[in-house]
């Protein structure tokens, strides 16, 4: 199906598959005594893999709204540098709110996003990401559900892009210098 595969799978499609199942059932368990639906939001575009499978296997009301960013590893690495791009299209006011990541590396977009949606007084915010990378975090954040713990190695699939390319892959993996090549990059 992939002829191109580039590498070594993580975490494999039947790993996902019941590792969300169990966040949407903690998840369920902790907002189904609450009013109002909850509001998902979404950070482009990396999440939409796994916010799909999410919020399939959460039952509860919800509704989904998207945030996009810009990317300060475009321009200027390591910086706090974050801008929106694309602004949720519903109130968050009184609101209990889910932000869906699909990786927290450094911490530095999150932190800009969850100061942000604050200041619009959220009735609870809390934090879901599927993947988090604890050894590069420069911003401490609080993460309410988290489904793997990863480390170093740059991951794709599963929504991740290199280069916007592998985010329709099943499974999440590593990427050679191949997969690279392939991807668009040479050198
Ligand atoms: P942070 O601000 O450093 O936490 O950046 C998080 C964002 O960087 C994620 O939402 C991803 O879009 C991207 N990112 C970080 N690590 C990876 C990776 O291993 N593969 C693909 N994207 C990544
Ligand atoms: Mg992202």
């Amino acid at each position: 199906m992939y002829p191109d595969f580039p590498e070594r799978v993580l975490f494999s499609e039947e790993e996902i598959t019941l590792r969300v199942r169990d966040m949407a059932a903690a998840i369920h368990a902790d907002f189904r005594n609450e009013p109002g639906p909850l509001a998902v939001v979404s950070i482009l575009k990396g999440g939409f893999v796994f916010l799909a499978d999410l919020i399939r296997a959460v039952g509860l009301d919800i509704t989904v709204d998207f945030m996009a960013i810009s990317s300060y590893r475009e321009s200027r690495p390591r910086s706090s540098g974050v801008r929106i791009v694309k602004d949720l299209s519903e109130s968050i006011f009184d609101r209990n709110v889910l932000v869906v990541e699909d990786i927290i590396d450094t911490g530095l977009t999150l932190s800009y996003i969850l100061r942000n949606l604050k200041e619009r007084s959220p009735r609870r915010l809390k934090v879901c990401t599927l993947l988090n990378r604890a050894g590069s975090r420069i911003a401490p954040l609080p993460i309410d559900y988290c489904g793997f713990e990863v480390g170093d190695e740059f991951l794709v699939g599963y929504g991740l892009d290199y280069l916007q390319k592998w985010r329709n892959l099943r499974f999440i993996c590593t990427l050679t210098e191949r997969g690279g090549e392939r991807a668009g990059i040479s050198g």
